[in-house]
């Protein structure tokens, strides 16, 4: 997609993004740590006076999560993959709050939405705080749908290196699954590249693009509690969360993986098919989610259940 430009400051230009000055660039970001699991501090490009006065340690892991289509950081994924990964380690968690971004891309990319801004723009905060002190060996990205892909758009765009994790949950599909490896996520963007899979027929990119892609209960188009019926039972009904539900499994899914890791045995197989007749079940076997071993590598069959609903 070419942006053109038409209204807003420029402040710089990355590659070919032109960038808006830090008032208008509209990402967010909110900073939880175990000392304030529920008060967010929200940080700002190049403001060390906010940066130094928070809780951020970078002597702790730094995990960033970038939720889907104008995503804010008090959604229910946003505060689930928070509470997972504070619960379960001590680290920096920053929510990446997109629900500001549509005056941002409306005015630089007309009507449409595409994760290479916000993964740029993210790419220049991680660049900021690399010269405070993170480690890229201590980052790691996770992001679902559209923020599956630009988590790949921003390992790609850092300037000094590379992320040492990334862990996409159901990455776009649409016009993504045509899209070359620069414009998505790829198994180039980070050290190590995770996907989970749980909507390819649908919603979530539709194949392989990381260097360990989990594909669970084969490509349903309807994954466990996603009927209409069970949808409403949980009391989360709304037209999206029903349209969603599949995609939205991903989460439910990485979430749950966190803290139950191994919860879903996964096995190296060519296909589900092969995989669910017991075809696999000498090769390589690795748990879903994003404490695979080193030696991990291909396409990886799971199942998993309604459980992901109760972590
Ligand atoms: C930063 O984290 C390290 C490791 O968890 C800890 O030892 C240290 O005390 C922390 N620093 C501050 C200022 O809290
Ligand atoms: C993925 O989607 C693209 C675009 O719709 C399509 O051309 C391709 O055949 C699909 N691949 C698979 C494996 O379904
Ligand atoms: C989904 O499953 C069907 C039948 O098992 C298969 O033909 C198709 O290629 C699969 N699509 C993807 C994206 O894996
Ligand atoms: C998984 O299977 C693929 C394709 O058969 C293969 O290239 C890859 O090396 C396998 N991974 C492991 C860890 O054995």
């Amino acid at each position: 997609m070419s942006i053109a430009l038409s209204l807003g400051t420029i402040c710089s230009i990355l590659g070919a993004v032109p960038i808006l000055c830090p008032e208008e660039a509209a990402l967010h970001y909110y900073l939880f740590t175990r000392n304030n699991m529920e008060n967010p501090t929200q940080l700002f490009l190049n403001n060390d006076n906010v940066l130094s006065g928070s809780y951020i340690n970078f002597t702790n892991p730094t995990k960033m999560y970038v939720p889907g289509f104008l995503g804010s950081y008090q959604n229910s994924d946003s505060q689930d993959v928070k509470n997972a990964y504070l619960y379960t380690q001590d680290c920096n968690m920053i929510l990446v709050d997109s629900s500001q971004l549509l005056p941002f891309l409306k005015r630089n990319i007309g009507l449409s939405y595409d994760a290479q801004p916000i993964g740029v723009i993210l790419a220049e905060f991680i660049d900021y705080l690399i010269t405070k002190g993170l480690k890229l060996t201590d980052l790691e990205l996770i992001g679902i749908s559209l923020g599956g892909q630009a988590i790949g758009i921003a390992g790609a765009a850092i300037k000094t290196g590379k992320p040492a994790k990334i862990i996409g949950y159901d990455p776009a599909g649409y016009e993504y699954n045509s899209y070359p490896p620069e414009k998505r996520l790829d198994e180039t963007d980070a050290q190590l590249v995770i996907v989970i899979h749980t909507n390819p027929q649908m919603s979530g990119y539709n194949q392989s693009c990381g260097h360990v892609d989990f594909w669970i209960n084969n490509n349903l188009t309807t994954q466990p509690g996603c009927t209409i019926t069970e949808v409403i039972a949980r009391g989360a009904f709304d037209t999206i969360s029903y349209v969603f539900c599949s995609h939205s499994y991903s989460y439910h899914v990485g979430v749950y993986a966190v803290y139950h890791p191994n919860a879903f045995p996964a096995l190296n197989c060519t296909s589900y098919d092969e995989y669910a007749n017991g075809l696999c079940n000498n090769n390589d076997l690795q748990y879903v989610g994003d404490q695979v071993t080193a030696s991990a590598q291909g396409n990886y069959y799971a199942k998993a259940g309604n459980e992901v609903y109760n972590p």
